[in-house]
């Protein structure tokens, strides 16, 4: 039994990472599955949905068969997510159901991802869902057959968590959701400490694959037909700053392109550490995708500095005036918050002004939600709920009617569009993505799911584009 602890996630030292490359299942764990199967349910970012490719590798490897329905299922895992309050009443919510479920049935149950690294949620699983069968964290997916195993064998609740700044594991086996676009890990974790974010907490301090690992695995994927890949990491473009002898992200991302995969994206990037080399080898390699995803949180100097981001406005904008400036057609998205502690409407005025200038081609807005253990949690807060929600309003629709106009843009244009399945809203339809990560919902035969096909587009909403197969 190990349980998470705040003061230990929050360390940061200079020992040298761990690189693991040992994997393996016991050969008596590996049928412990059979005959049973599973569903892993993924909430939260793509870091989660990556993690979730091992943990369901990892089952498989064990005996277990995938099914999507929880009522046939014999273990359900719930990755979950913490970066604020909803994400967690989802997951309590999921958890109520499947109470429910393992009443009537044998159901193991069992929790991992970023809620399983807070110690407020851990304890409170502890003493109020004992029908959770095992918990394990973001540090230690590798344990899962061992925790299962001692979850079955013991008949009590398993709960192994690693508060720790974390390894690299090299070798966990994967089943990638897709047969041809892939998310890439290039680096973990994140030592920027923003005061209302849990992810340096649940995630660990900055560490970075190497380059050769990535390169290896990219030419893999490439080798299988892959289209697209995208490389993942908290803070992309932190990369290779804490290995003394790596190259840096704009270097990787060059040697990326160099492979010639036909599409290489990258997310989260943090301004702070967006170079001007990053800048032009975007630029300069097509097969680098003109998307850059920006995050802004606030517009206020007053309120960045409370949030210790490390820019200012006018720091935020002339990198953005720089990306749209060198980067034909790029495409850029944002995140904000609204209402963070005390602030004001003129705070608030400063976001809205950013927007204005940077016309976001869309944004994800969220009102702040304050997570214990981070020191924004404990500043004292005289904004109302109310006044949050009705700033949130106004802030969407500016946001919503400048990615209307953006998309606007691309009416009777023809652009390259990798189609990626059948459309969400209409099961005729198929969709997928613009080089720029727009979604086009176009007509057209399931055989084409996988395809950089040309689409004219005739359509254009604030959300997503209309087209015809060309
Ligand atoms: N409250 C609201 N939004 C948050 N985010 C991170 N932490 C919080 C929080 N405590 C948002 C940020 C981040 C995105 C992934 O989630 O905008 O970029
Ligand atoms: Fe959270 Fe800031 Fe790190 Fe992003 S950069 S994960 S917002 S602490």
């Amino acid at each position: 039994m190990k349980t998470p602890n705040l003061v230990d996630a929050r360390k940061r030292n200079c020992d040298r990472v761990n690189i693991i490359r040992n994997f393996k299942i016991d050969s008596d764990l590996k049928r412990i599955g059979k005959n049973k199967k599973y569903v892993v349910k993924t909430y939260g970012c793509q870091m989660n949905e990556r993690d979730s490719e091992n943990i369901c590798a990892i089952l498989e490897n064990m005996g277990f068969k995938r099914c999507n329905d929880i009522e046939e299922s014999d273990l359900v895992i719930l990755n979950t997510c913490a970066i604020r309050e909803n994400a967690h009443n989802k997951v309590f919510g999921m958890l109520g159901r499947l109470k429910h479920i393992k009443e009537s049935k044998d159901l193991l149950i069992g929790l991992c991802g970023c809620m399983a690294q807070e110690e407020v949620v851990v304890s409170e699983i502890m003493s109020r869902h004992k029908y959770v069968d095992f918990v394990f964290g973001t540090h230690n997916i590798h344990e899962l057959p061992n925790v299962l195993n001692r979850a079955i064998v013991n008949q009590k609740q398993e709960v192994e968590v690693w508060s720790k700044e974390g390894d690299i594991v090299e070798d966990i086996p994967i089943k990638r959701e897709s047969k041809f676009k892939a998310w890439v890990n290039i680096m973990y974790g994140c030592d920027k400490f923003c005061t209302y974010c849990i992810v340096p907490y649940t995630r660990g301090k900055e560490r970075s694959r190497k380059s050769e690992d990535i390169i290896k695995e990219v030419k893999k994927l490439k080798e299988l037909g892959y289209k697209e890949v995208t490389l993942l990491g908290q803070n992309v473009n932190a990369y290779g700053r804490d290995r003394e002898e790596e190259i840096s992200f704009a270097e990787l991302l060059t040697k990326v392109a160099e492979i010639g995969i036909d599409r290489v994206r990258f997310v989260t990037s943090h301004p702070w550490n967006f170079t001007d080399e990053m800048i032009d080898v975007i630029a300069k390699y097509d097969n680098i995708m003109p998307y850059i995803h920006l995050p802004l949180q606030s517009g206020s100097d007053r309120i960045l500095k409370l949030m210790g981001r490390r820019y200012t406005q006018e720091e935020y904008l002339n990198l953005f005036d720089k990306m749209k400036e060198r980067i034909p057609g790029v495409a850029i998205t944002t995140d904000i918050i609204v209402g963070f502690p005390n602030e004001t409407d003129e705070d608030f005025e400063e976001t809205l002004k950013v927007v204005e200038h940077c016309k976001y081609d869309g944004a994800f807005t969220f009102i702040y939600s304050p997570r214990e253990g981070t020191p924004a949690a404990k500043m004292e807060d005289n904004i109302d709920l109310k006044t949050k929600e009705d700033r949130l309003h106004k802030l969407n629709e500016i946001v919503n009617k400048y990615s209307n106009m953006n998309n606007q843009k691309y009416l009777d244009k023809t652009v390259p569009v990798l189609i990626t399945g059948v459309s969400e809203k209409d099961n005729d339809k198929l969709c997928g993505y613009t080089d720029t990560f727009k979604l086009v919902n176009v007509e057209g035969g399931k055989r084409l799911i996988g395809e950089i096909v040309d689409v004219k587009i005739t359509d254009a909403k604030s959300f997503s584009l209309d087209g015809e197969v060309k």
